[in-house]
């Protein structure tokens, strides 16, 4: 049997890439392995958004390629792959920095992938960085194995050039998916058991399909997406502020499967940083966005993302932003320190802030909006929850799902996967809460 090992860097985006590719080559007989000394084909999948990742992406295709060497038979056959934002990247780069590799490709490409690798058995070494604006990169098999979630890309790129960000270079401008084809996708997936599908795109607020004749929104979409028998959640993201209609707002309450949860990334606090990151829109502005959804829909549970320690960002940004998480009472963010990028304008930006500033930064960031989780989740004790069931959690003994606010629940019962248990709040964590399954009878 042929084997594929894949390793995964990123966002979500990256991540559904990668099921993407594992789909087209368990058509093309290969089965996934979770030991690359055993797989014919590798693939390292990376991420080019912050140094880190792409730090890692190097090492593990220096220590795939580094298997190859002098080595007799199979392991010479082997053939690598760098896929993703830093593939796209580097280009062509790479070969010549790493022999043995076979196949240097970018997002756009990636459902070539069958094709790609048959051609590198042939030629040696294969580069697929052209950007691929066709309808065709969003080509999705839905084959494989699905759980009770799946993603279900709906737009690519990003035409908003945030000054700190890799993405719009690397992905593209913004490219939106046919509707049809879109539907199509999700009913094959309800079919083949799917409950819930989280919508992906870099900015899915400004998805727009002409291709019917007439403009159709996110808003559109997603009113078509509910009336899918059978389809019980439905989530979408990234969102951005400056994009985020009011019609869009009004679909959390128009629709029902549309999950009470949105994530708004806000990036900073600060106005003058905002100014700085090109992100379009003022602190005000993006709280009295919040507000207005607040109204409509008291319990909405939203989450964002921050970066501490842009450039010349000082104690006093950084005050602003701490107050504003105070206020804003998020679920939960992520936060990342500051990266440099060479693609991206910030990086020509003086008054870098120092490493430890940042570490100390993000740490009080990240003990203030641990505060507010903790508040949030201490309230839900004692409450009923509906938990769509995933799986069996980490912790033997225990399942896991989520609840339509997007909150991740460990319960102890015998519920079968994909159906909605009732689940009593009984504790809590910084990252999720546990409880017990109530049953009709108790
Ligand atoms: N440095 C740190 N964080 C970044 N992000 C994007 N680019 C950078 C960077 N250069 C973060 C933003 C974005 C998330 C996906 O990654 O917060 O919302
Ligand atoms: Fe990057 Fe900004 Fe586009 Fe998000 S909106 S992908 S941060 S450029």
């Amino acid at each position: 049997m042929k084997k594929v090992y894949i390793e995964t860097y990123g966002c979500q985006m990256n991540e559904h890439d990668s099921e993407r590719m594992l789909a087209i080559l368990s058509d093309n007989g290969y089965v996934q392995t979770d030991k690359p000394k055993e797989a014919e084909v590798v693939i390292v999948n990376t991420c080019s958004v912050r140094a880190k990742a792409e730090q890692k992406a190097y090492s593990s295709i220096g220590r795939y390629t580094g298997l190859k060497k002098g080595k007799p038979g199979s392991e010479k056959d082997r053939v690598v792959v760098f896929s993703g934002c830093v593939a796209q990247q580097e280009g062509k780069k790479l070969l010549g920095r790493f022999k043995g590799l076979n196949i240097v490709v970018g997002p756009s490409q990636v459902h070539r992938i069958d094709e790609l690798v048959n051609k590198a058995k042939t030629d040696g070494t294969v580069i697929a960085v052209a950007p691929d604006k066709d309808q065709e990169r969003f080509r999705n098999p839905v084959k494989g194995v699905h759980g009770v979630k799946a993603f279900v890309t709906i737009m690519e790129g990003c035409d908003n050039f945030c000054s700190y960000c890799t993405v719009p270079y690397l992905r593209g401008r913004e490219v939106s998916r046919h509707a049809r084809n879109i539907i199509d996708e999700v009913y094959a997936l309800v079919a083949s058991g799917v409950k819930e599908v989280v919508l992906l795109g870099q900015n899915v607020n400004s998805y727009r399909d002409n291709s019917e004749g007439r403009q159709i929104t996110l808003y559109e979409l997603l009113s078509a997406l509910n009336d899918i028998k059978g389809l019980e959640r439905i989530r979408f993201i990234t969102s951005h502020p400056k994009d985020l209609t009011d019609e869009l707002v009004h679909a959390f309450t128009d629709f029902q499967k549309v999950c009470p949860h949105l994530h708004l990334p806000i990036q900073s606090g600060s106005d003058r940083i905002l100014k700085l990151m090109a992100r379009g829109y003022t602190v005000k502005e993006y709280r009295d966005r919040i507000d207005r959804i607040r109204a409509l829909m008291p319990d909405i549970a939203l989450t964002s993302d921050f970066i501490v320690g842009f450039p010349s960002e000082t104690g006093e940004d950084h005050r602003d932003t701490i107050q504003f998480i105070r206020r804003a009472n998020y679920d939960n963010i992520f936060s990342f320190k500051y990266s440099d990028r060479r693609l991206a304008r910030a990086s020509t930006y003086d008054g870098k802030v120092p490493v430890q500033v940042i570490a100390g930064r993000l740490k009080e960031l990240q003990d203030a909006q641990l505060e507010i989780t903790r508040k949030i989740y201490g309230a839900l004790t004692g409450t009923l929850q509906q938990v769509l069931v995933e799986g069996e959690s980490k912790k033997q003994g225990r399942q896991q799902g989520r609840t339509a606010h997007g909150r991740i629940v460990n319960f102890s019962g015998t519920v079968p996967e994909g159906t909605v248990a009732n689940v009593l709040i009984d504790d809590y964590s910084d990252n999720a809460l546990y409880g017990k399954h109530i049953t009709e009878e108790e």
